[in-house]
């Protein structure tokens, strides 16, 4: 692992332009359960039953109970972690310009990057399924579910569904910000949800350096991505800039 760690501070410093893409895998260490593999939220529940857009319309309290509500004590409580402060380092030292995140739990903006693209949504705020008016997630109650608007439409995380459009701005600023790297970091995804999984693709289609952070080895492993590092995104974030500091 060390050679795939000087390698990667060695392509950091010679890239111009580094894009990270982030999945659950970055959260775990902040003590958010990630979707797939051991202790994910898919081996508890079938995401069509609780995460689906038409499993909210048909029934929103049991969303509410099943998901929205742990995930809202969940996500109020975790902290960035090294994963996440690694990449604002990199961000400080110029060596990252743009996160694009999978994750709704708002972590990377908390640690300091200025750049992120929320891929699919964030669970910071509700919206009203009537009005649209958005509610800061951690201050609405939930006494009663499901939580109400002042007009008394339904809210419903702002994050998306199982079933909904990538936001429009957020797919396409991800696309060019791909198509523009020559470096990208892949972190802590299982990169098999589409169309996010695409932005490593067309990285690499675009002459960009693909580097995987994770565990495990994934679709891009392999096929798409240069190198993988196996290991947990803080440790080997951690490694990655005191090797960078060396040079
Ligand atoms: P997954 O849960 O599918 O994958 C998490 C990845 O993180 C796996 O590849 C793990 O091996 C890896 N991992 C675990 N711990 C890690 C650590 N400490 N450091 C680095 N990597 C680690 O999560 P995502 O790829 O983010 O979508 O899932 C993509 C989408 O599927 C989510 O955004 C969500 C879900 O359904 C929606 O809800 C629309």
């Amino acid at each position: 692992m060390h050679d795939l760690i000087k390698q990667a501070a060695e392509d950091l410093v010679a890239a111009k332009y580094v894009v990270a893409l982030t999945g659950a895998g970055i959260s775990t260490e902040s003590g958010i359960p990630p979707f797939r593999g051991k202790g994910g939220l898919w081996e508890r529940f079938d995401p069509m039953e609780i995460a689906h857009i038409d499993a909210f319309m048909k029934d929103p309290a049991k969303v509410w109970n099943i998901l929205v509500k742990e995930m809202k004590e969940i996500v109020d409580q975790a902290q960035p972690n090294d994963g996440h402060n690694g990449l604002v380092k990199l961000e400080k030292m110029n060596k990252l310009q743009t996160v694009i995140t999978q994750n709704i739990d708002g972590l990377h903006q908390a640690a300091g990057n200025t750049d992120v693209i929320e891929f699919h949504g964030n669970f910071a705020w509700q919206r009203c399924m009537d009005c649209s008016k958005k509610y800061e997630t951690r201050e609405v109650d939930v006494s009663e579910i499901p939580p109400r608007c002042d007009c008394g439409g339904i809210l419903r995380p702002n994050a998306v569904l199982f079933g909904e459009m990538i936001p429009s701005g957020a797919l396409w600023r991800s696309r060019q910000v791909a198509t523009d790297c020559d470096l990208m970091l892949v972190v802590g995804t299982s990169a098999v949800v589409q169309p996010a999984a695409l932005m490593p693709v067309i990285a690499k289609q675009t002459g960009a350096k693909v580097v995987e952070i994770n565990p495990e080895r994934t679709p891009l492993t392999g096929e798409i991505s240069d190198y993988l590092i196996k290991g947990k995104a803080g440790d080997v974030m951690n490694r990655i800039i005191e090797e960078m500091g060396k040079k």
